[in-house]
């Protein structure tokens, strides 16, 4: 059945995540009807963007929140606190988010994703992984055996998560970062891009470097 779909957020990742409904549709045809992008205050550049490609702008959050509109969610806003708020304003609303996994997206065995969950091209997730709600997973990353990543958490392009990690809620691993195997990293760290972490992170706390400081 198909289902329709909108897209909060118009800005990088916003238009990312329509990358990854519109992969979706042509690997399953009609899995997603694609209504549009909401989004508070999208630029003259990114109306530019979303009519050159022919996704309407449907007005803001509120105005979405307003309208029967019965269109399944997902939050394309890479900053996970940004992406939080929203989450908890549509989640009180009572609207159901999707999951939106690339069909180019390698995904091992007993794995969970959770709710407006977004995996990218070329992610590589191995086994008994979890993932939470609302996480980010930016092409080319990749998720080792036995980790656990909370809700709203953001894997950026390229990053390696390392087995038996444990990555609490809110966290934003940068580019091409590595976290090694066993280690936890705190709720809404910073993890800079092209780091290497070879120890846990504190909650809160920003990490950047080689070996992460
Ligand atoms: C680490 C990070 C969170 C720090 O952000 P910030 O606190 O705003 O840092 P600033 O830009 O003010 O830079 C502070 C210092 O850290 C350095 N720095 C910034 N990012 C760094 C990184 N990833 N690795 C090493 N040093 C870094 C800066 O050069 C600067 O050094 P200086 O004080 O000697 O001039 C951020 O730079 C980062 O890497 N975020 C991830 C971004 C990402 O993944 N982008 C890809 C999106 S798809």
């Amino acid at each position: 059945m198909t289902q329709p779909l909108v897209v909060i957020g118009g800005g990088g990742f916003g238009r990312e995540t329509l990358d990854v409904a519109e992969a979706i549709n042509r690997s399953r045809p009609g899995t997603f009807d694609i209504r549009g992008v909401v989004d508070d205050a999208p630029s003259e550049r990114i109306r530019a963007l979303l009519e050159h490609r022919g996704v309407p702008w449907l007005g803001s959050v509120r105005a979405w929140l307003a309208s029967s509109d019965d269109a399944l969610y997902v939050v394309g806003i890479g900053n996970p606190s940004v992406r939080r708020s929203v989450v908890d304003l549509v989640d009180a609303a009572g609207r159901r988010a999707a999951t939106l996994i690339h069909p180019r997206a390698g995904i091992g065995s007993v794995v969970t994703i959770g709710a407006g969950s977004v995996v990218c091209s070329g992610v590589e997730v191995s086994t008994n992984v979890s993932i939470g709600r609302h996480v980010h997973l930016n092409p080319s990353a990749t998720v080792g055996h036995d980790t656990v990543i909370a809700d709203l958490v953001s894997v950026n392009p390229g990053a390696i998560v390392s087995g038996d990690v444990l990555i609490e809620r809110e966290v934003l691993i940068g580019a091409g970062a590595v976290v090694l195997q066993g280690l936890s990293i705190g709720a809404r760290a910073l993890v800079g891009a092209s780091a290497c972490v070879t120890r846990s992170v504190a909650t809160g706390a920003t990490v950047k470097g080689v070996p992460a400081r």
